[in-house]
């Protein structure tokens, strides 16, 4: 995670919020912002990984990048991730199914292995989000954050890894969270700058999550031949607390099984659920084969499950001692660039 913090405190200076509204209807805290490219975050999460999983460079053959704030179109931000890591073995690809992009990946990396067609697979999910949050809306600005998780795939002869996954997508309501402007569509000098954020109408956002994240879960589960009561760990998109907690209800998984994480990140998109999954790892809570459920929901509007035996092995094989460069801006200089782009926050007007 890049180091720089944006606290609900700091963003009472910016906007009409509180720290209790925040907390009260999201149960963020903080989150991240990041003084790199999308790329760079990427790449140590990629080493780090790597490392972890006791692989070299050398053994990668595809790259997959799960963002939808990359660096760039063109190059593709899995071609910039490939050049930092000197991964020339590898094809590399991203990925953009918003804050499911990561069980996206899963699916995508997992068959391409089962296929014949690779052999190990790095997946990152990643996201510079603060790219696209405009601080004069109060509504949005408070969610999202960046950081970068990520994993190695390979074949098991185990009986282990994905055993069984669900993905959707109803573009039917894709208007419901959006960022409009920065494709082809649209007129480039009538463009309003806040088309180029990220907008969304919150409530039916919220609704649907829950449904489709719950619905998707049963379905993963039905086809790996497991119960909710084979599940020893749920790990959730973390794009609210209550949308989580809501989820974990109407499955009717108990809290203790639930990992949640957003009060340090906030909505990380399609990285939160690898962020998730390293850190419930280093936290000890998933043991040598553990059913682990992941499911997201998010722009598109898409959704995603993933249920997971884990292998035999919960400590990393060796560490990484990768590392982002120092910050050389405040979080507010960071921001800087969105305030003379979208328009002053309020407070600073
Ligand atoms: C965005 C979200 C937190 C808003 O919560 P909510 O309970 O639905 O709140 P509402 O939008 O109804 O707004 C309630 C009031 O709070 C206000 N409000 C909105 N953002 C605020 C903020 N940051 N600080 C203080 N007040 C705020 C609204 O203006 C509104 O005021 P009003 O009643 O005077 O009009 C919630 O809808 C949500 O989390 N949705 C899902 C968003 C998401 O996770 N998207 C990504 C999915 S991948």
């Amino acid at each position: 995670m890049p180091p720089n913090v944006l606290s609900n405190h700091d963003l009472e200076q910016l906007v009409d919020t509180s720290d209790e509204w925040i907390t009260s209807r999201t149960g963020i805290k903080e989150r991240r912002i990041s003084h790199v490219e999308a790329s760079e975050l990427a790449a140590v999460a990629c080493k780090r990984a790597l490392a972890a999983a006791g692989k070299t460079v050398e053994d990668v053959d595809l790259i997959l990048v799960a963002t939808c704030t990359g660096d760039s179109i063109i190059p593709s931000t899995a071609s910039v991730v490939q050049r930092h890591l000197k991964a020339w073995n590898a094809a590399a690809m991203d990925l953009n199914a918003a804050c499911s992009g990561f069980i996206y990946g899963m699916v995508v990396g997992t068959n391409m292995i089962r296929g014949g067609t690779n052999r190990t697979v790095l997946l990152v999910g990643v996201e510079k989000l603060h790219h696209v949050m405009d601080f004069t809306d109060r509504t949005t600005c408070v969610l999202f954050g960046d950081g970068a998780g990520a994993v190695v795939l390979e074949a098991s002869d185990e009986g282990v890894g994905v055993l069984a996954s669900d993905l959707g997508m109803d573009g039917e309501v894709g208007h419901i969270l959006e960022v409009p402007v920065d494709g082809t569509q649209g007129d480039r000098k009538m463009a309003d700058p806040r088309e180029s954020a990220i907008s969304m109408e919150g409530r039916e956002v919220f609704r649907r999550s829950v449904t489709k994240m719950g619905e998707s879960s049963m379905i993963a589960l039905e086809r790996a031949g497991l119960g909710l009561e084979d599940v020893d760990l749920l790990i959730p998109h973390q794009a609210n607390v209550r949308i989580i907690d809501a989820t974990a209800r109407r499955l009717g998984v108990d809290d203790s099984k639930v990992f949640v994480n957003i009060a340090s990140y906030g909505n990380t998109s399609a990285a939160t659920i690898p962020v998730a999954l390293t850190e419930a790892l280093e936290e000890g809570r998933i043991k040598a084969g553990d059913v682990v459920l992941l499911t997201a929901f998010g722009g598109g509007l898409s959704w995603g499950s993933v249920v997971l035996r884990w292998g035999s092995r919960v400590e990393p094989m060796a560490e990484s001692d990768a590392t982002l460069p120092p910050p050389d801006r405040t979080t507010l200089e960071l921001l800087q660039p969105n305030f003379d782009f979208f328009g002053l926050p309020e407070k600073l007007t």
